[in-house]
């Protein structure tokens, strides 16, 4: 049987037109800029306005990615949409953008791993694409955390934005696209990054709460052990890498993790600054960044990795 590949054929992504800077932020809560950026790489983020919802975002992000992929909505035969921050609690939000798209031909869900999402969401795809039952897909993350952010907790109320970004992926026998990739989770970590509500448990979405320090320890160690894992599953070794898309957390843990992969800085995209920690829709908007910013080109081998609640991670290594 001829193997099938998964190839990216097109990105977007979507930033809110609010901007949010560090200086506006310390007139909220007792911060500066002198403390967030040096620690963070944050300089400012953007907001989603009140009537802007997670599905407005995606949708936006998934029509530029359709734009760049020449591929007709009718055509998209799957759709997964990575969020922490859907619309209602049901319909998944992967539907409400299936019909501001008209992709009236598509089986579509949420994929829920936090910051992880969109690497789960985009082996997922990868997986129901090689069993040869789906052709084309779009993969989207996207988030309105300003919506879960406790605007008095000047601990991570400085951290996060909203945003979103999208691939649109095709099947394909030539051996290209996506080479290798790996997903994780240790529950162990549950209580280290969470909401402090849910549906469920309170009958409100809650607002984020994370002990930074423990997160930093594991993101640092975990993103750099499974993104070598990845580069290796792929055949490849770490210097073939001429492009890696790290989460967008905090500029220190990437810094970290290219490092200790003997990454180039000039080969490493770093959005943060303008948008902040936007979950799983960082990787997708640093993606369309790297492909429009020409840092990422055809034939290039490109390394994504992500980590998050749960505990979750992942990576994936694919061949534009
Ligand atoms: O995608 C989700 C994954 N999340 C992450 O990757 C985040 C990982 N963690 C981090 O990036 C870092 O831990 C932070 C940036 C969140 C915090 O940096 P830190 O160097 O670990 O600072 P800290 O939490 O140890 O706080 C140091 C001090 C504390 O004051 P005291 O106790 O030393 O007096 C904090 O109260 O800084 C204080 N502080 C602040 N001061 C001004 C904490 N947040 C702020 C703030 N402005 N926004």
């Amino acid at each position: 049987m001829t193997e099938i590949f998964t190839k990216i054929v097109g990105t977007g992504s979507y930033l809110p037109s609010k901007v949010l800077t560090n200086d506006d932020l310390s007139k909220m809560v007792e911060t500066s800029d002198e403390w967030i950026f040096p620690r963070t790489g944050i300089k400012e983020r953007h907001i989603a306005d009140d009537n802007e919802l997670t599905s407005d975002l995606a949708t936006n992000a998934a029509k530029r990615a359709l734009e760049s992929s020449n591929v007709k909505a009718e055509d998209i035969d799957l759709i997964i949409l990575a969020t922490t921050t859907p619309d209602l609690s049901f319909p998944s939000t992967a539907c409400r953008v299936q019909a501001n798209l008209g992709c009236v031909n598509a089986a579509a869900f949420d994929m829920q791993a936090v910051c992880s999402g969109f690497i789960y969401a985009l082996t997922v795809a990868d997986k129901m694409i090689k069993s040869g039952e789906y052709k084309k897909a779009l993969v989207i993350g996207a988030e309105t955390l300003s919506r879960i952010v406790d605007w008095n907790d000047r601990t991570t109320c400085v951290l996060f934005g909203d945003g979103a970004g999208a691939v649109v992926v095709e099947a394909t026998t030539e051996k290209t696209g996506i080479l290798s990739s790996i997903i994780k989770a240790d529950p162990s970590y549950y209580d280290i990054l969470k909401t402090t509500g849910g549906v469920s448990a309170t009958k409100n979405a809650g607002s984020i709460y994370m002990e930074g320090k423990e997160v930093f320890k594991l993101a640092v160690s975990k993103m750099p052990e499974v993104s070598a894992e990845a580069v290796k599953n792929a055949g490849l070794s770490l210097s073939d890498v001429d492009c890696f898309i790290p989460h967008q957390a905090n500029v220190r843990i990437i810094d970290a993790a290219l490092k200790h992969l003997d990454i180039a800085e000039e080969k490493t995209v770093k959005t943060l600054q303008n948008q902040g920690n936007t979950s799983a829709a960082s990787i997708p908007i640093a993606l369309d960044w790297a492909v429009r910013n020409g840092m990422l080109k055809k034939g290039n081998n490109a390394l994504l990795t992500a980590m998050g609640g749960g505990f979750t991670w992942g990576a994936v290594v694919f061949k534009f």
